[in-house]
């Protein structure tokens, strides 16, 4: 298999910045834009909206202010499981079975070159869109070989959620900008009586597609990278051990709890929202749901740690995609310039706490009063980093699951298991 880059433009300053690409930039691929960017958007009908189970709740109600001004072009939501890496499975037998059962899909950021390149989404026409009125990193990730292939959705951006009283309690004023000291700061709060049976952290550490995620943060946040801005591999490096370190050895001394190697967002949103952990690292969804529990009012959000100052998130959200497969596209099209309006983008936001991917809603003074993440999360999509922009990204993010959960779970220490991630790595990209 040979490896495709992101874009087949040369390597701009911008996009070695932004991207990273495991592969040379300007070496070539097969180019789906020009047959894709030719589609015809005909038809008109019934048509389905493909995402992970919602738990929000704010998806069926924007359907179904959708349905009832399209009475004749209803869309029917179809949920798949809440973790991504089953919704990609079930998206790609959806694809390579033809089928036109999934017609608009809510495509995780890191799926775009994989789909675009094989064919299963459709190019769309960029005037369809705002693109000019949203953050440019969020715009990049509905692209690919610089075409678009999806109207940005939702963004995501990882904060660190903390106990605001608690850290009052113990005398702490600021959130901790570094993981010793957040370390420290859990020392000192569980001295409180309330707090002794407490966790200190978790994060998503599941093999899937979170790990990967939890796992290129500590590494980026160590000053570690997983590939070079040539796009080569480059994970065995003393900065990304220092990365992987961090989260290994925080399960080891219990400053991770042991069961959080068994949670995706939804079980540390729960643990959080029982009020056993002091810090937490999730997407901003968690805010609004957080709000409604038992530790209301009693948090707030930071960047993310890291080693020797602020951290920085991975990059995610989703976009909506058209299946190349579907009927009823001029519907679809209709829908996804509705779903990914700036309306339904501050809708998602006040409801839900979605990151809008429009730049003024973070801007907005009373927005801000009323939702003070905002400039957090702000900060964090605009220096967030990509995870690999690759089309095989199934290879790549299976071969830093195994092996990050091999450091956190199994054993394995961080130096042997980034060597043997930086091996598996230039394999994919040899093949
Ligand atoms: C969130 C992010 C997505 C990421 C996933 C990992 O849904 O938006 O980009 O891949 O979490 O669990």
């Amino acid at each position: 298999m040979k490896i495709q880059t992101a874009r087949a433009l040369p390597c701009s300053a911008a996009l070695v910045a932004a991207g990273l690409l495991l592969t040379a930039c300007g070496s070539s691929g097969s180019d789906s834009g020009q047959q894709a960017g030719n589609a015809s958007f005909e038809g008109r009908g019934p048509i389905t909206f493909v995402a992970g189970k919602d738990s929000t709740g704010v998806v069926q109600a924007a359907l179904d202010r959708w349905n009832e001004l399209h009475p004749e072009e209803k869309v029917t939501f179809v949920q798949l499981p809440t973790d991504a890496d089953s919704q990609r499975q079930q998206m790609i037998q959806n694809a390579e079975t033809k089928s036109d059962a999934y017609t608009v899909l809510s495509l995780d950021v890191v799926w775009t070159s994989e789909f675009a390149a094989h064919q299963w989404i459709d190019r769309l026409p960029e005037n369809r869109f705002p693109l000019q009125k949203m953050l440019r990193p969020v715009v990049e990730t509905a692209k690919y070989r610089g075409n678009l292939y999806a109207a940005p959705g939702s963004s995501d951006g990882g904060m660190l959620y903390y106990r605001t009283d608690l850290l009052k309690k113990a005398g702490i004023t600021e959130p901790p900008a570094t993981w010793s000291e957040m370390t420290a700061d859990c020392a000192r709060v569980k001295k409180l009586p309330e707090a002794g049976d407490m966790s200190c952290y978790a994060g998503q550490f599941q093999k899937y597609e979170g790990l990967t995620v939890n796992f290129a943060e500590a590494v980026h946040s160590a000053g570690g990278q997983v590939a070079d801005a040539d796009g080569k591999p480059d994970v065995d490096t003393p900065e990304a051990r220092k990365g992987l370190d961090f989260l290994a050895g925080s399960v080891e001394d219990g400053t991770i709890p042991k069961e959080a190697i068994t949670y995706q967002e939804e079980d540390g949103r729960q643990a959080f929202e029982a009020g056993k952990l002091i810090f937490h690292r999730n997407w901003p969804y968690v805010y609004s749901l957080a709000q409604k529990s038992k530790v209301a009012g009693k948090f707030a959000v930071a960047p993310l740690p890291g080693l020797n100052g602020p951290g920085s998130s991975s990059l995610g959200g989703h976009n909506l995609a058209l299946s190349s497969f579907a009927k009823n596209k001029a519907t679809a099209l209709d829908f996804m310039k509705f779903f990914s309006s700036e309306d339904s983008a501050s809708t998602f936001l006040k409801d839900a706490s979605l990151a809008p991917p429009y730049a003024d809603l973070y801007d907005d003074a009373s927005l801000v009063e009323q939702y003070p993440y905002l400039p957090v999360l702000k900060e964090s999509i605009l220096r967030a980093v990509p995870r690999p922009r690759v089309v095989q990204y199934g290879d790549v993010t299976s071969a830093i699951q195994r092996e990050a959960y091999a450091a956190l779970a199994g054993g394995k220490s961080s130096a042997q298991a980034l060597k043997d991630l930086q091996a598996a790595l230039q394999k994919s990209a040899a093949q």
